[in-house]
């Protein structure tokens, strides 16, 4: 039950990049409202620390998913645990996510948003690995792009643990 975690990404360097691209997406969507929907529960930590670095006006929605692991590309792939409280038709969505690593689950749930006709749709996330990717998913915002090691910290787990770690670590086992 103690595993070493050792540091890849620090806490500063972390906070440090949600600035920028909190500044980033606030210069890009100037004029604008953005409707951000958080992937539960690896995308909170990460959602909240952005929230807090746009400066036009947010609001924020919750959707949680299970991958049913296929190789498949289509809706079917994924299933809705639970959904939207909220339409997002008309809106401009930015999905935002913990990691993306085969790129499955992103990919589904996108077409899936899509259909329900929003405004415009963009997809931000704190971590990719590029080198895992299986099925193609355009990325707006990337925070660090990182080896193939699994990841703990920021809102992602290793057995539902870890999630609350402030930085970006690699459990030793
Ligand atoms: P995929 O892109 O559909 O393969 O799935 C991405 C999901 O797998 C993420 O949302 C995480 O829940 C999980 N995941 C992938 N890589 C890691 C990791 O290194 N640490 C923790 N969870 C991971
Ligand atoms: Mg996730």
């Amino acid at each position: 039950m103690s595993e070493k975690v050792r540091v890849m990404i620090s806490e500063e360097d972390v906070n440090a990049k949600i600035c920028e691209i909190g500044k980033q997406i606030s210069k890009d969507y100037e004029g604008k409202q953005i409707h951000m929907i958080c992937v539960l529960k690896g995308g909170a930590f990460f959602m909240c620390e952005l929230a807090k670095r746009i400066d036009v006006p947010v609001s924020l929605d919750f959707m949680s998913v299970s991958s049913y692991g296929g190789a498949t590309t289509s809706s079917g792939s994924v299933k809705i645990v639970k959904d939207l409280d909220e339409t997002i038709e008309g809106k401009d969505v930015l999905v935002v996510e913990d990691i993306i690593d085969s790129g499955r689950t992103l990919s589904a749930l996108l077409e899936m948003l899509k259909k329900r006709n929003p405004n415009s749709i963009k997809l931000c996330t704190l971590l990719d690995k590029p080198d895992r990717r299986v099925v193609h998913v355009d990325v707006d915002y990337t925070a660090f792009s990182i080896p193939d090691e699994f990841v703990v910290g920021y809102g992602l787990d290793y057995d539902q643990r870890y999630r609350n770690l402030p930085y970006i670590g690699v459990v030793e086992l």
